[in-house]
């Protein structure tokens, strides 16, 4: 059985990619720091239904938590990581820039790291909507000339597949 890590699965597309993997009879596990961005409970609500499948494992930690995401890494033993968990939002930016810090930058080299420490071949992250900006250029391309909010984009979200 595959068996597939991902973070942010209380979150909006880490919970639907669980479900539809689940449903596909991979074994999945989540971290998920339930961050109150938005409301909570919805995010609770997302992981109970997940929780009635029988292969799911939940673990509730934040990124930054080096520990909690090397031990989980290796527990689980993933056939692939798939990086979900994030700050989202841009104009938050602005009122809570260290969250982006965090949570994008930090926790996404924590969870690097225990990929390249616990050999794990694949690992996907989302890249955000905002690394675009207001390029013009089409179709976009990784090297693509990238204008405006595109520093943490950058550093913590590269459109990266490796
Ligand atoms: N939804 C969109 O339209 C959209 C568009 C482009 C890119 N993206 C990107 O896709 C990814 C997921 O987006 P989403 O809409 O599902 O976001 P979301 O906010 O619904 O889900 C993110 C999840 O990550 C968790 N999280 C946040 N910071 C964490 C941390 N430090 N440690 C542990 N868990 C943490 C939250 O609790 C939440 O459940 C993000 O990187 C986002 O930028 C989303």
């Amino acid at each position: 059985m595959r068996h597939a890590y991902i973070t942010g699965s209380a979150g909006f597309i880490g919970f639907y990619l669980s479900e539809l993997l689940l449903q596909e009879g991979w074994s999945v596990t989540v971290l998920d720091g339930l961050t109150d961005y938005y409301d909570v409970r919805l995010k609770q609500r997302r992981l109970q239904m997940l929780g009635q499948h029988e292969n799911f494992h939940s673990i509730t930690a934040m990124l930054e938590d080096e520990a909690a995401v090397m031990e989980s890494v290796a527990q689980a033993k993933p056939d692939v990581i798939v990086h979900l968990a994030a700050q989202a939002g841009v104009r938050y930016s602005l009122e809570n820039p260290r969250a982006y810090i965090e949570s994008n930058v930090l926790g996404t080299f924590n969870l690097m790291e225990a990929a390249r420490v616990h050999g794990v071949a694949h690992l996907m992250m989302a890249s955000t909507s905002s690394v675009y900006g207001a390029n013009t250029q089409m179709t976009f391309h990784r090297s693509s000339r990238k204008k405006g909010y595109g520093i943490l984009s950058r550093a913590g979200g590269p459109d990266t597949i490796c």
